[in-house]
């Protein structure tokens, strides 16, 4: 068929090229995002009386038939069409004859497509908030079953200091939310109406483009048509808040994949989020966790894929910019997969509290609060800080734990120990004395979880749209 740009071209194009170019593969998930663009676009014109209301309204209907069929399976999308934006206005005039052929008047396709992708990345923005809201929400629900459960916190993968199950839950809860707060600042700058934009410069028709804008309810219409068509800053937004939310999600699943070893044995899958192994009876798999871990790097190459194809273009459009596509929506994608299904597997995992206390007791990981006794005592931290590893140092020979040693023992290394030193290593006392905002005392992760819960409720309340 005919290209509707094919006036000044004496040849067809390749066929090769044609598939080269064609973008309807992948762009067709933007039709309804076009049709409502140009559902818009054509009442605006008719208001203006750019065009006569007869061939408005004849527009307006044609789209919306071509909506309804499409949401009700009906439609046929031709995979020969050079991209969405040609099919549908080819399918507007195949439909309704010449009026069709008046949609496109004071547009480009680089302006319609700016808007197409905002209004997707808009929508795909607050689908994620919806995901990260309900994994937001399994974290505090577990984390208040958990303020009591001890376990060891590490640095460097090694032994650091007791904390709770709840604390630790509650750190990814932080990271998440911040997350949300990433993807509702991409909403905003995906919210601005570049329709008007035209080619690059704009146009002579007198468009009323804060009309398209409420219509399509955006909040702001861009102010330069150059950089309304040039630019993907949303798109990169978008991908950069995904790459950054997979590295949470990352590192929480590698934390899974740990601690469901045998070596660690403090977390067990549900037998529905684990799979087994085809030669090995005995394996129980953590495979959404691995599978997660390495969907980040897909992710991770969304953002950069997208980065390079903008870094040497010069102003305005440039066909390179097709590319966003492939890399939002598969970034999209992943997420859309990834946040349910791990959230699902999350509130099935059964955390194994005794293996947790038992595991905080064993490595020192009240050492420092044996030096902090020291310091209760006059001691200065640093000499305090001596002692108390000089005992680790003996501990290790002997292959006992700091509580194990007599006083006697104790008195050796400082004459300052008493008999309430063994109340204060207990892990119970080191985590709730560490009580302060942001610690991980029972007191202080309640409140925080608190916080966290009228925090969702207001995100909630305030959903965008
Ligand atoms: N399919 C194109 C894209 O996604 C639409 C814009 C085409 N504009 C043009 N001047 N050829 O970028």
């Amino acid at each position: 068929m005919a290209k509707l740009w094919a006036g000044r071209f004496e040849k067809p194009t390749s066929e090769l090229l044609d598939d080269f170019q064609s973008s309807i593969p992948f762009d067709r998930r933007l039709i309804r995002c076009d049709l409502l663009g140009s559902i818009a676009h054509a009442t605006m014109l008719g208001e203006q009386g750019i065009l006569p209301d007869a061939d408005s309204k004849a527009i307006v209907e044609g789209l919306n038939g071509i909506l309804a069929d499409y949401d009700a399976g009906r439609l046929t999308i031709d995979d020969h069409a050079e991209d969405v934006h040609m099919f549908t206005e080819t399918e507007l005039t195949n439909r309704i004859g010449e009026a069709g052929k008046r949609l496109h008047t004071g547009r480009s396709r680089n302006d319609q497509v700016a808007l197409d992708m905002r209004m997707y990345a808009r929508d795909a923005c607050l689908t994620v908030d919806g995901l990260l809201r309900a994994l937001l929400d399994t974290l505090t629900a577990l984390a208040k079953k958990h303020t009591h459960t001890v376990m060891s916190g590490y640095t460097h993968l090694q032994k650091a200091q007791p904390v709770t199950l709840a604390f630790h839950l509650m750190a990814y809860f932080q990271m998440f939310k911040r997350d949300v707060n990433r993807f509702r600042l991409a909403y905003g700058e995906a919210d601005v109406m570049p329709l008007g934009s035209g080619a690059l410069a704009g146009t002579t028709y007198p468009l009323n483009r804060e009309r398209v804008a409420e219509l399509l309810h955006f909040s702001d219409v861009t102010d330069n048509a150059m950089d309304g068509v040039s630019d993907r800053d949303f798109a990169l937004s978008f991908l950069s808040a995904a790459a950054i939310c997979m590295m949470h999600l990352s590192r929480f699943c590698e934390e899974l994949v740990l601690w469901s070893s045998a070596e660690f044995g403090t977390a067990v899958m549900d037998d529905a989020f684990a799979t087994g192994s085809s030669i090995m009876p005995q394996k129980k798999n953590p495979d959404a966790c691995e599978l997660t871990r390495g969907k980040t790097g897909r992710v991770y190459g969304d953002l950069m894929a997208l980065l390079t194809v903008m870094k040497g273009l010069p102003l305005a459009y440039n066909k390179d910019m097709q590319e966003d596509k492939e890399a939002f929506f598969d970034a999209y994608d992943t997420l859309c997969k990834c946040l349910p299904t791990f959230t699902a597997m999350l509130a099935s995992v059964t955390f194994n509290a005794e293996a947790m206390a038992k595991s905080a007791a064993m490595g020192f990981t009240n050492a420092t609060d044996l030096a902090d006794y020291l310091v209760g005592k006059g001691v200065p931290f640093r000499d305090a800080h001596h002692v108390s590893g000089t005992l680790v140092g003996k501990c290790v020979k002997e292959h006992r734990e700091l509580s194990d040693l007599s006083l006697e023992e104790l008195r050796q290394a400082s004459p300052v120990f008493d008999g309430d030193v063994y109340e204060a290593i207990s892990l119970k006392v080191c985590v709730e004395r560490r009580s302060l905002r942001g610690g991980p005392a029972p007191k202080t992760v309640e409140a925080s979880i608190h916080r966290a819960e009228t925090w969702l409720e207001t995100m909630r309340n305030q959903t965008t749209r």
